[in-house]
């Protein structure tokens, strides 16, 4: 009789025991999500910092090197300077993205964001017979954090360049407006990607250019550019989409809300 009873009381038990194992794994999910998100977070900001510090070292080269040109000189360390002060507000807009911290938006010239990047990058595409084009209205704004999004022009931009390596070809950065949105492409005439890799592209770690392909003087390779600016975008309220095809070239879009009228002013 009293085995009705006693195995009730055991049935509650175990129930009570597995609902605080339970509570116990949940806690560690979660504080093991917190360590894996600023682990990427960590690794997204060592990667931005070291796409700015390879143009902050050829800028800073350029002035060593030319000391009786003072007018190269200044300019070129005065580039070096902004460089330095663009990535320590990376890496502060980057820990507020990872910490959840809210950060004001401001309306700015989509055609200024794209000028500055490649003003950053101190690199000569040229030299590695790459044409640029931007075709951007002036008038055009977006309501964004500007360091971020220059940094997610910035990833396209060098993945563009690296898809079109060594042959060269034409690199455009476009932009179209509809009532609300700003549309940001970045095509390139490169080596396109397969349909397979499409899938994976936007993956944390995920690349293809290991070994011989992987340029020696940037921080390709690491598989971190392409979801860092999914996260950017995404913190934005926007979206980034591909198209692409091998030996087609690729487009990468960045949708953003447009900048506000009445701040136009
Ligand atoms: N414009 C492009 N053309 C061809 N492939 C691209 C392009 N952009 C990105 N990819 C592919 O996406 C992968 C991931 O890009 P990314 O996250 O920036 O990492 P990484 O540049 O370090 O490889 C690249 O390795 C490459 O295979
Ligand atoms: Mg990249």
């Amino acid at each position: 009789m009293a085995s009705i009873i006693e195995k009730r009381q055991s049935l509650h038990q175990c129930l009570a025991r597995k609902e605080e194992e339970n509570q116990v794994l949940r806690s560690q999910n979660t504080q093991l999500q917190a360590l894996a998100n600023l682990g990427s977070a960590t690794c997204m900001i060592a990667h931005e910092i070291n796409n700015l510090l390879t143009p902050l070292a050829n800028y800073a080269a350029l002035a060593v090197q030319n000391p009786d040109d003072k007018k190269l000189a200044e300019k070129a360390l005065d580039k070096t300077v902004r460089n330095c002060l663009r990535a320590s507000k990376i890496m502060q807009s980057m820990l507020a993205l990872a910490n959840g911290q809210r950060q004001e938006r401001e309306n700015a010239r989509v055609k200024a964001l794209v000028e500055e990047v490649f003003t950053c990058l101190c690199r000569d595409f040229g030299k590695d017979g790459i044409r640029v084009e931007i075709q951007i209205d002036d008038g055009l704004q977006i309501s964004c954090i500007p360091v971020q999004i220059q940094q997610v022009l910035m990833n396209l931009v060098l993945n563009a360049r690296d898809a079109m390596l060594p042959g060269g070809g034409l690199l455009r950065v476009s932009a179209a407006a509809d009532t609300d949105h700003i549309d940001i492409a970045v095509r390139d005439s490169g080596h396109g990607i397969t349909p397979e890799n499409l899938k994976n592209i936007f993956r944390p770690f995920f690349t293809t250019k290991t070994g011989k392909d992987r340029p020696a003087d940037s921080a390709s390779g690491s598989g971190v550019g392409l979801a860092f600016c999914r996260r950017v975008v995404g913190a934005h309220g926007g979206e980034i989409t591909v198209q692409s095809q091998p030996d087609q070239g690729s487009t990468f879009t960045v949708r953003l809300p447009r900048g506000r009228p009445r701040d136009d002013a």
